[in-house]
This record gives C-alpha cells, sequence and structure tokens, in this order.
C-alpha cells in the first residue's frame, strides 16, 4: 500500500507540472503571432513612403545661417522622367549651383549635414543634361536683380522608386556656380538653403 500512495502522488506531482510547461508555451506561441503582425506592418507602410505610388515630391527650402535664400522645389512623376520646379527668393544675383545630396538632414547651421551629393550610380559630378551625372546634379539655377528664381524642366535620372528614388534626401541651393567639371562638388562654394525632399499629394 505505501509503495503505490508515493507512486500516485509521484505521478500527480508529474501531471501538474507537464501542466504548467503546458500552459507556459501555450502562452508564448500566442505572444509570438500578434509581435510578428506588428514588425511586418511597419516596414510595409515605410514601403509605400519609398516610392511605390508617389506621384509628387516636395522640398521647402530654408536659408543656412546668415543666409536669406528660401523657396519651395517640386517634383512631378512625368512619362520621360521627373518634372522639376522651383521657385525661390531672397537669392543673391547670379548662378548658383543647385543640387540633391546625399543625406535628408538639414540640421547643421551650414547644411554640411546634408553630407555630398546624391550619387547612387557611382558616377562622376556633371551638369544636368550629361549622360553620366550624379543623380543630385540638377546644375544651376539663376536668380534675378530681385533676387528670385525660376527654374522648370524635366530631370529623366530622378525617379520616386528604385535606387534613384530622391525621397528623403536634400535640395541644396550654394552660394556660387557649379562648373560641372570640379570634382565630386562643382566648386560652388558653401550652401545657402537647404530643405528635405518629401511626399506630397
Ligand atoms: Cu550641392
Ligand atoms: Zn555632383
Amino acid at each position: 500500500m505505501k509503495p503505490n500512495l508515493s507512486k500516485i502522488a509521484a505521478m500527480f506531482v508529474a501531471v501538474v507540472l507537464a501542466f504548467f510547461v503546458f500552459a507556459t508555451v501555450e502562452a508564448r506561441a500566442q505572444e509570438k503571432p500578434k509581435d510578428k503582425a506588428k514588425e511586418k506592418t511597419k516596414p510595409m507602410a515605410g514601403m509605400a513612403h519609398a516610392g511605390m505610388d508617389v506621384a509628387k515630391a516636395v522640398a521647402v527650402l530654408h536659408p543656412t545661417q546668415g543666409n536669406t535664400a528660401q523657396g519651395v522645389v517640386t517634383f512631378t512623376k512625368e512619362e520621360g522622367g521627373i518634372h522639376v520646379i522651383a521657385k525661390l527668393t531672397g537669392v543673391p544675383k547670379g548662378e548658383h549651383g543647385f543640387h540633391i545630396h546625399e543625406f535628408g538632414d538639414c540640421s547643421a547651421a551650414d547644411g554640411t549635414s546634408a553630407g555630398g551629393h546624391f550619387n547612387p550610380t557611382s558616377m562622376q559630378h556633371a551638369g544636368p543634361m550629361a549622360e553620366k551625372r550624379h543623380v543630385g546634379d540638377l546644375g544651376n539655377v539663376t536668380a534675378d536683380d530681385q533676387g528670385n528664381v525660376s527654374l522648370d524642366y524635366v530631370d529623366k535620372h530622378l525617379a520616386f522608386m528604385g535606387p534613384n528614388s530622391i525621397i528623403g534626401y536634400a535640395v541644396i541651393l550654394h552660394a556660387n556656380a557649379d562648373d560641372f567639371t570640379t570634382q565630386p562638388t562643382g566648386n560652388a562654394g558653401g550652401r545657402i538653403a537647404c530643405g528635405v525632399i518629401g511626399v506630397a499629394k
């Protein structure tokens, strides 16, 4: 009788233990799918903004420290490229280098946080109409006597999806003209305005 009782007690303990182990595993298994679902929705939302159905983008340029240049640059998808329209004010008279730079970061007072020219295809610096150029090489803009800039052209190197997507990078206006030959900057001098390219409607 005594050995039987202790066997029954041992079996009881084993059953209770097994129940707790099972319950814990079950609870963890139920948590996991929820976490995975959460993780999956984040990259999907991000991809949509990376260019999946973007038709228009905009950059609002603000003057860097000590400068007055500002304005709006719109990028609109068209057959054969991206239609670039820039309306700027407060720009010193004359030609100014105009580029997309490799970081969407205008936080530095002098705009240097935007890094170098946006160059996903590893090309040399050149003018906007060159076959081989930095994707970010938009050329020069010209300010009139009143300090106004009006640029309007279609750029076939720019895109809203794929490696050439300009979404999230920065538009920089320079103090001097881009010579289209000096590597890798075009020798366009300091940065007088900066704005990050974002998705628009
Ligand atoms: Cu530049
Ligand atoms: Zn360049």
